[in-house]
């Protein structure tokens, strides 16, 4: 991959890396629309970014589909490295991490220990592989997009992050490749979130400006929804993901909720 890189950089070809675990639909398929240049699409479910309960076993595999989302695209290369290749010493002995520790504290990683580690880690070596211009990464996964721009900065990796916009099925529902988990009675209550997320925006859009109000209004629809169960309902500074005390515009509304067995995420900036 990285010799393919070099010959493309030396044709005067950007390269732009889409960075993915797989099981793609059309939010992965926007990122690799964002900017032009030659896209590269790597597909590995990184086991370093799985807590030992999570779904790494039953994370959805499907690389043939994902080859025809890819090409639909107008994706160029596909990289989809093995676990040898991303972790040469084997994953029980890795000995290098990268782990960005301000952005990453609250929220997911706060439920999630050792997951932006892991993420961090194995996007730096993605960068250090395929040596993009641009990586594209999704506002649907709001705190590691700023992560990964942390990464960026304080490693002075010479890439710029484009941000794309969260792809939503017609209900609301953002695309994730865990939406598959859902039972169909599931998905139809699934939009909640999303419910949710324009309840608090509508609050801040008529005025009103206390955090502790707000987040009442994002957590009361899931509070007593059945088959729900609240993780957190929070809103942070757009950039630190830190509490505030006064709201304003570039805000960010974040919600983590299980519905049944699968863990849903959304998000939505205030503006
Ligand atoms: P994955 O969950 O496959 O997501 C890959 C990229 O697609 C991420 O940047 C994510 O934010 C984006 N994405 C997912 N759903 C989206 C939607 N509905 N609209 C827009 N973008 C969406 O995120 C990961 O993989 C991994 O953590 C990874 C960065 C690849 C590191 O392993």
């Amino acid at each position: 991959m990285t010799a393919t890189a070099t010959a493309l950089r030396r044709a005067g070809q950007p390269i732009v890396l889409v960075p993915t675990m797989g099981a793609l639909h059309a939010g992965h398929a926007s990122l690799m629309r964002q900017t032009p240049g030659t896209v590269v699409v790597s597909i590995y479910v990184n086991p370093t970014q799985f807590g030992p309960k999570e779904d790494f076993t039953k994370y959805p595999r499907t690389l043939d589909a994902d080859c025809a989302v890819c090409e639909q695209a107008g994706a160029e290369f596909i990289f989809a490295p093995t676990d040898a290749e991303m972790y040469p010493n084997g994953l029980a002995a890795v000995s290098t991490w990268v782990d960005e520790v301000q952005v990453a504290r609250r929220l997911e990683g706060e439920r999630r220990p050792g997951h932006f580690r892991g993420v961090a880690t194995v996007v730096a070596k993605l960068f250090n592989i395929v040596r993009p211009d641009h990586a594209v990464f999704g506002q649907k996964d709001y705190q590691q997009l700023k992560v990964i721009q942390r990464l960026v900065r304080d490693l002075r990796y010479p890439i710029e992050i484009v941000a794309a916009p969260i792809v939503r099925d017609a209900d609301g529902l953002a695309l994730s490749s865990r939406n598959r988990y859902l039972t169909p009675a599931e998905r139809a209550q699934a939009p909640l979130l999303w419910k949710s997320l324009n309840a608090a925006r509508d609050s801040f859009q008529a005025g009103e400006r206390n955090p502790v109000r707000l987040q009442a209004v994002l957590q009361r629809l899931l509070e007593n929804a059945p088959g729900f169960r609240l993780d957190y309902a929070e809103v942070a500074d757009g950039e630190t993901l830190e509490p505030v005390t006064v709201l304003k515009p570039g805000n960010i509304l974040l919600i983590a909720a299980y519905l049944g067995q699968t863990r849903l995420i959304d998000n939505l900036l205030l503006s």
